[in-house]
């Protein structure tokens, strides 16, 4: 097993470093003269126009992919989009439209709920495009359409590598259906793509900020609860840390829309709280801000990730992770590094079964 771990303690932490490599295989075969290619026959840019809505259906953090997917296509294609959870899904009588596609996000191909929603789809006349990263796996067989990720096997139950490259999928299919239905020109399609193709080289200075993440860890390790915030892609990712942390810490933690605070959850923050505020979007990040604060002067201590030229206002923050400028878009794929990456030196700094978590499976084939 430690040959297997490629010199890494853990599975997890090789996984996480992986993405870059993840990335390249998943996107470059994707990639013609500068141009995102869906490698679909029947996909045609003439059938993407006639799409009226997507559904984006999984589980867990192949849902949390789905809710980026969702803003992607929403922001650049301006078509309709939806994300469901497959077990809500399939037993809500989904309203879906002969003219609609659902894009089922699965790592194994094998989740039962997942596969069930599957079914239920296409029982109604929809088609099905899914995203797997198991080759053969019964999801992949069950679909009209697979685009696999090349993420290679993912050992470590938390799902780090997939994540990653569903989203870039889900990117590519968005920059595509925005270019099949003319709301992205050729230039700025050419644009958004060279950026994706980028992603490997964005993303591996975070990976090599694991020592700040590690010592940020070590502040947090004895905390109780915690809260992520975050708004539009920050809010998406807000909810895949808060995951992340829990599932492999054990540490409690919630995810709200940051604007959602004042509505209930700051009643929760008291002196020395953790709150985690995700401000890496532009448009809404004096918005974040002005939330972090509220948090911050009732005791919370904030921990902030935002962009590297943000002015970050006195007595925001406790402390202030960097990321690089990138488009704001596809942020997500920068973003997520560190939240991994603090999830694990939490697990870790608290002696918690890393790779395999207390009650979890790798992949849920029961109800
Ligand atoms: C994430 O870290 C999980 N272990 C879990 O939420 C997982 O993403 C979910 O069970 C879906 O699995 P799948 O992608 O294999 O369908």
């Amino acid at each position: 097993e430690a040959a297997e771990k490629g010199g890494y303690p853990h599975f997890m932490l090789k996984e996480i470093n992986e993405q870059p490599a993840a990335i390249m295989a998943t996107v470059s075969p994707r990639v013609e003269d500068g141009l995102p290619v869906l490698r679909i026959p029947e996909l045609t840019d003439e059938v993407l126009r006639g799409i009226g809505r997507v559904h984006l259906v999984g589980c867990g953090t192949a849902m949390h992919a789905g809710m980026v997917g969702k803003s992607a296509i929403e922001a650049l294609a301006r078509v309709p989009a939806e994300v469901d959870i497959a077990s809500e899904f399939r037993y809500r009588d989904p309203i879906l439209e002969k003219n609609d596609l659902v894009i089922i996000i699965s790592q194994s191909g094998e989740t039962s709920d997942t596969l069930a929603a599957l079914k239920l789809a296409k029982s109604r006349g929809v088609p099905v495009l899914a995203i797997v990263n198991v080759v053969g796996s019964s999801i992949a067989r069950a679909a009209d359409y697979v685009m696999y990720t090349y993420a290679g096997p993912e050992i470590a139950v938390a799902s780090t590598k997939a994540y990653m490259v569903q989203m870039c999928v889900l990117y590519l299919f968005a920059l595509r259906l925005a270019y099949a239905c003319g709301r992205l020109s050729e230039a700025e399609t050419r644009r958004f793509t060279a950026q994706l193709l980028r992603a490997p080289e964005v993303i591996k200075p975070r990976l090599a900020d694991c020592e700040q993440i590690k010592y940020l860890a070590s502040r947090y390790v004895n905390t109780q609860s915690c809260f992520f915030i975050g708004r539009g892609f920050d809010y998406a990712l807000s909810l895949e840390g808060s995951l992340k942390l829990k599932e492999i810490s054990y540490v409690h933690s919630d995810a709200y829309a940051a604007g959602e605070l004042k509505h209930g959850t700051i009643s929760l923050i008291t002196d020395g709280v953790p709150v985690i505020a995700l401000a890496t979007q532009k448009q809404v990040y004096e918005k974040t801000i002005s939330n972090a604060k509220e948090t911050r002067s009732r005791g919370a201590r904030v921990l902030l990730f935002t962009t590297k030229d943000a002015v970050v206002p006195e007595g925001v923050a406790d402390a202030v992770i960097r990321l690089d400028e990138y488009e704001d878009i596809l942020m997500p794929l920068q973003l997520i590094v560190p939240l991994q990456l603090f999830a694990y030196y939490m697990a870790v700094l608290r002696g918690c079964d890393v790779d395999k978590p207390r009650n979890l499976a790798k992949s849920v084939t029961v109800e």
